[in-house]
Formats: C-alpha cells, structure tokens, sequence
C-alpha cells in the first residue's frame, strides 16, 4: 500500500499533518527525527513530509537531519521548521528575525504544482521567528507575505518543497488542498486509503488469522473497545467473547445501553458484570483522586481476570488501542503526560497467546468511520471520551450511591441539554461534576443546605490542551434550571471557565 511519512521534529500539529494526509486518502505514519535515515530508504515512501518543530536550524541545539534524505530521489514537503531544515541543508541561510505569527495573506506562485487551484492571494496560518533569508541553488521562491521574502520555495526537478506556514491547520483556508496536491501532483500517489477497504480487509485478515480460535475482548462502551469488538465478531463470531465490568460509576443508563446493543442489537456473546457493590465497597472512605484511581484500576483487573479465569485459557486477547497511543514520539514528553490516564496491566492477568489490536493504525476519527461502516448507531460512535475510572474522577471527595445518583441525573440533563441545541458534535467533551461543596439556598419557603454542580465543556483537538465552550447563555440556562428543578439535593449550578492549561478537563 502507498505511504507517506510525516518526520517528526517536535511540532505541536504533527498528528494534524499525518490525519490530513490520510483524509486525502493517502496512508500515513508519524515516526520521530531520530529514525535511521537507512529504515527511512528501505520503506518505499511515495512521499516525506519534514514537520515543524521548536528549535533551530543553527547554533549548538540545532536539530538536523542526514542529508542523504534530500537525495532519494522521494518527494519532500518541509512545513515551517521543516522548510528551514531542507533550506539550510540545501545551502540556504536561515537566520532569526521575521517574526510572523497568525493569519497572514500569502501571495502564490499558481504556476506550482503545489499550489494548483489556489488563488494567487490566500491567507495562511504562520507561527515563526527564524525564516529562510536565502533559498539554496536550484529552488525558487513560490510564495511571499509582507515580512517574510520565502514563505515557499521548490525545486520540482527535484520534487522538494517548502512552505513557511502550516497547510495542516484549519487557519490555512486552502491548506488540505495544498497537501492533496503534494500528495497527487507530486508524489502520484493514487489515493487508496480508505475505511470502507481498511474494514473489509481488516476483517478478512482477521478470519484469517484467527481461524476456529477464541478470542477475548474487555468491552468499555466506549468507542475503540466497542469497533474492535464488531470488527472481530464480523470476523469470527460466536468465537469472541467480550467481557464488560460495570463499576457502578457510569452514566445513567449506559450500562443498559452496552447490554442491549451488544447483546440484544449484535447477539455478541457478552459477559455483564454488576461489580459495583465490590468497587463501591473497596472505595468507601477514600477521597484523594490518585487512590480511587489505582482502586478502580485494581478491582476492574480483579474482576476482569476473575471472569477470563471462568472462561479458561484463550488464543487471543483484543485490546482497542488507535494510532496516538502508538506513536513514538523521541521528542519532547508528550507520551508521559497521558500514561496514567490508561488503565494498563491487563494482559498480565489474562491467559492467552496473542495480543491482537485492529485499530492500531488508525486514527480517532478513522475509528468512528470504520463504527460507521460496520453499522453502529451514530449515538455510539460520536461518543464524547469518558475516563476510565468514570464517575469516580467526577466526584469530588468520597463516593457514595448517593452521590452517584445525583450526578448522573444532573449529567444526563446537560447532556441532554448541549444535543437539543445541536452542539454534542461541536464540543470535545462535556459532562458534570459533582463537588463537595454544599451552600445555603431558597425553595419556596424553606432554606436548602445542597451541593453545588458545576458543568465543565471543552473544545479540543487533541485532549492535551483545551479551551471552554463557549455555550449559549440560553443552553446554560435552560440545563441550571432543570438540574436545580429536577435532581433533588442540588441547589446551585456553576459553569468552569478555565481552559486547559493551567486547568485539567476532569476536576480530579
Ligand atoms: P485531563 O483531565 O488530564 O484529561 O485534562 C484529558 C483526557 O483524559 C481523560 N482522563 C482519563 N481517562 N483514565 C482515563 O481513561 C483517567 O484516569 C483519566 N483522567 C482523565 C479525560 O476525560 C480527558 O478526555
């Protein structure tokens, strides 16, 4: 199959660069700038995109590259710190000083097979301070702005391009399709990634591989566990069993849902699990987060590896892990901050062969296509992400079955609330919290003392970092009314404005 590679120096839009490649149908993967140059030879890349990345071409903590790169004779795309990178080692100067930063009209060489189809003025997104102040022999300079003298240059007989700004962010008007033309004008690739041919043969590897053997999967109800278990019962049916732990700290209703889908709706051969009196009863008294944390993670694997032991041996164990949890990064420490979101040690408790992960290629929003493809219900597979520990890091303090309760019904009216006024695709992740927090109020004639909810809705791309929502003041108001109205114990309703950072998403 054609593939491109996106070579990662570190930027913050590097995911972004290799989802927009594949969204143009072409594969792609992400591999860090320590990748030997001999691998990067042998892998038969129909093209290589150089991505940005926080440091310099020059001085003592310059970041560079074998320049045996430029000569494979593969198409090359540098994007802002990738495009100084090709310049420099080509010959060029980069040198600091032209500090560009946002939208900024760009004027186009349309003669450039990079730029087909684009208007001679087109506003671009720009995030630079060092800049090409001289393009190396055999280039020419395809792009200007007001500040900046290179803000693209090419050598098409050499099929090395460059652009200043970052085509990859939505900010870049036509920025999709510069890199469908790099991937169709330069690289030739003929488009052949698509989720409808990765499902069908996924599924027909998967048959094959697996054969009469039995399979096991952990079923979440979220959205990876959820396609990689369809994709194996479309694969190997009764021979998959799916196991799913309710820890009583779900939202409302969710456990019914996974049961009738999965069960009632697929006829998947799922074990359901009430654990909550034994999660419940482990957590009494504790409040830090972290505690509660590793205790939901110890009695899910407790009871996880209680069930798989009923069951007995198996060939295979599904895991739902996607692309992003894969992705080595070799530059900065990304990976680390979000380990301790996973709920890791499974495998361990399990006896099995094989460890088997179909959607380790792909994308969160490839996951949800191929969901599509395999039929799932819109409702499922546009699922916000919800923790693993669940209600568990939502409410703030001990948890009691009283205080579950609550949250989920005050839960259940926001999110109710934020998909009556259409926004449920728009943010990232919304949910409520209950605090530990009780004030004084009025109802009718009686004084209340009640905890206070507050409503947390981000928008994101990518979890890492997150700006509130900017919800409607008629939506706020119309979820503060029901929730005080209709949860009993709530007296009072505040909505977090805090992005992330300096504040996380979940409270806990
Ligand atoms: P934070 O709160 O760190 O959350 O900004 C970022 C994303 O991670 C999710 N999250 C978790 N997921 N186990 C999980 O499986 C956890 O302990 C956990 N804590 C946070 C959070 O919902 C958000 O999507």
């Amino acid at each position: 199959m054609e593939k491109v590679l996106v070579l990662d120096f570190g930027g913050q839009y590097n995911q972004l660069i290799a989802r927009r490649v594949r969204e143009n149908n072409v594969y792609s993967e992400i591999r860090p700038y320590t990748a030997p140059i001999e691998e990067i030879a042998a892998a038969g890349y129909k093209g290589i995109i150089l991505t940005g990345g926080p440091k310099s071409v020059y001085g003592e903590n310059a970041v560079l590259y074998s320049k045996k790169l430029f000569e494979l004779g593969v198409p090359i795309l540098g994007i802002c710190y990738g495009a100084q990178l090709m310049s420099h080692m080509l010959g060029g100067v980069v040198e600091a000083g032209a500090n560009e930063y946002g939208k900024v009209e760009v004027k186009v060489d349309q003669k450039s097979k990079l730029f087909a189809d684009i208007p001679a003025k087109t506003v671009c997104w720009m995030s630079h301070t060092d800049y090409i102040k001289q393009i190396p022999l055999g280039f020419k300079i395809i792009g200007k702005t007001d500040d900046c003298p290179v803000a693209a240059m090419e050598n098409a007989a050499d099929k090395l391009y460059a652009v200043q700004f970052h085509p990859e962010v939505m900010h870049t008007q036509l920025g999709s399709q510069m890199i469908r033309n790099f991937l169709y004008n330069v690289c030739e690739c003929k488009g052949e990634w698509t989720m409808s041919s990765f499902t069908t043969h996924t599924i027909e590897d998967l048959k094959n591989k697996i054969g009469n053997k039995k399979v096991l999967c952990a079923l979440s109800g979220g959205v990876d566990s959820s396609v990689a278990a369809l994709l194996l019962h479309r694969a190997v049916g009764d021979n998959l069993t799916c196991i799913f732990v309710d820890h009583g700290l779900l939202r409302k209703d969710e456990a019914n849902q996974v049961n009738n889908l999965f069960k009632g709706t697929y006829n998947i051969n799922l074990i359901s699990i009430d654990a909550s009196e034994q999660f419940l009863g482990q957590l009494r008294g504790i409040s830090e987060p972290e505690q509660k944390r590793k205790i939901i993670g110890r009695e899910f694997i407790r009871v996880f590896e209680a069930e798989a032991k009923k069951i007995g041996k198996v060939d295979y164990l599904v895991q739902g892990t996607i692309y992003p949890d894969c992705i080595e990064s070799g530059v900065g420490d990304a990976a680390l901050i979000k380990s301790h979101h996973n709920v890791g040690g499974l495998p361990d408790h399990v006896d099995f062969d094989e460890i088997i992960e179909p959607l380790r290629d792909l994308f969160k929003d490839e996951v949800r296509k191929v969901g599509l493809e395999l039929g799932m219900p819109e409702n499922m597979v546009y699922r916000q992400p919800f923790p693993g520990p669940g209600l568990g890091v939502r409410i703030i303090g001990e948890l009691t079955r009283e205080k579950i309760a609550i949250l989920q019904d005050a839960d259940a009216i926001f999110r109710e609330e934020i998909a009556n006024a259409g926004l449920d695709r728009e943010i990232g992740q919304y949910f409520a919290v209950l605090t530990n927090m009780r004030s004084v109020g009025v109802m009718g004639d009686f004084r209340t003392y009640d905890y206070t909810v507050a409503l947390r809705a981000v928008t994101t791309s990518d979890f890492m970092t997150a700006d509130w929502a900017r919800i409607p003041y008629d939506v706020l108001d119309a979820a503060s009314r029901r929730i005080v109205n209709e949860v009993k114990g709530v007296n009072r309703i505040v909505y977090d404005i805090t992005s992330k950072p300096p504040a996380t998403i979940e409270w806990e």
